[in-house]
């Protein structure tokens, strides 16, 4: 499934672009029957809430669990990427956000270009991300906070919070919780929403957003009754290798395996249920 034209300049425009429930519910439900057993997994791959309980986000999933790895592989999910990217690309990080009822915690402001860049050696934004709505995501449950056009901004280079406790947890943590290493002042935020605005992205399951990695993004808690999870591919271009760093992270948080996804047939989802129920 390609972008059309006008598509395509909403999101060179805007730095992201919903494509609204384009997965069948089926193929949402296969997905998410897999989210218990994964989050149930004692891994450093699991990241949990300051609750220590909750489950925050699974990370790398789509290298073991074969139902996410066709996620990646889908055409609907992979045309559209290999077109904003504008070439090959290969799955560079995976995570599932839970989100989960009344606990899901927030996001800060941040771009995500910066961590690519700093901690990983990223050349270039020649990157995109794409959240799959697993669930939902509405006005109540912690929906995605844009600031449509910041990506224009380019990267904004803010220092580094030394939010890390020593010795407590990996250093690449304070990438991923809710107190987030390059997180945005609220001076820059204030300046950026008077200039460029604010957008709520509400889409329903089965919907894929896709965002600029410059794009500004946050997210508040979730509050409410409802589950509010996605998983976010980052498809990086095969001509935009990382540069060799000092510490590299893990390869489950940033992948080493460079070798190009290709799309495959668009049945890739709807065969594993629809055997099942033979
Ligand atoms: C992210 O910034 O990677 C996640 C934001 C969210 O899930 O709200
Ligand atoms: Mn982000």
């Amino acid at each position: 499934m390609y972008l059309t034209e006008e598509q395509l300049l909403l999101y060179k425009n805007q730095g992201f672009f919903i494509l609204p429930e384009c997965f069948p519910r089926g193929e949402i439900e296969t997905m998410k029957a897999e989210l218990s057993a994964i989050s149930a997994e004692e891994s450093p791959k699991r990241v949990l809430e300051k609750d220590g309980k909750t489950v925050r986000s699974l990370h790398g999933t789509h290298k073991t669990n074969d139902v996410f790895n066709r996620l990646t592989r889908h055409p609907s999910i992979l045309e559209p990427a290999m077109q904003i990217v504008g070439s090959q690309v290969y799955v560079y990080q995976f995570k599932i956000n839970l989100k989960a009822p009344f606990s899901g915690d927030i996001w800060q402001w941040h771009q995500d270009y910066i961590y690519w860049r700093k901690e990983d050696g990223l050349q270039r934004p020649q990157i995109v991300n794409a959240m799959f709505i697993l669930e939902d995501m509405n006005e109540f449950n912690g929906p995605l906070f844009v600031i449509p056009g910041s990506h224009k901004e380019e990267m904004i280079d803010v220092a580094a919070h030394n939010s890390q406790k020593s010795g407590e947890s990996p250093a690449w943590i304070s990438s991923f919780t809710s107190n987030l290493k390059y997180s945005i002042t609220q001076e820059v935020v204030t300046d950026l929403v008077s200039k460029y605005g604010i957008y709520s992205v509400k889409a329903v399951a089965g919907s894929v957003v896709f965002f600029n990695s410059n794009l500004v993004h946050a997210s508040a808690n979730n509050i409410s009754p409802f589950g509010r999870s996605t998983a976010i591919i980052t498809y990086n271009s095969v001509k935009n290798i990382p540069s060799p760093v000092a510490q590299p992270r893990p390869d489950f948080l940033v992948s080493q395996d460079y070798q190009p996804v290709l799309p495959l047939a668009s049945e890739i989802l709807s065969e594993l249920y629809s055997t099942k129920s033979i």
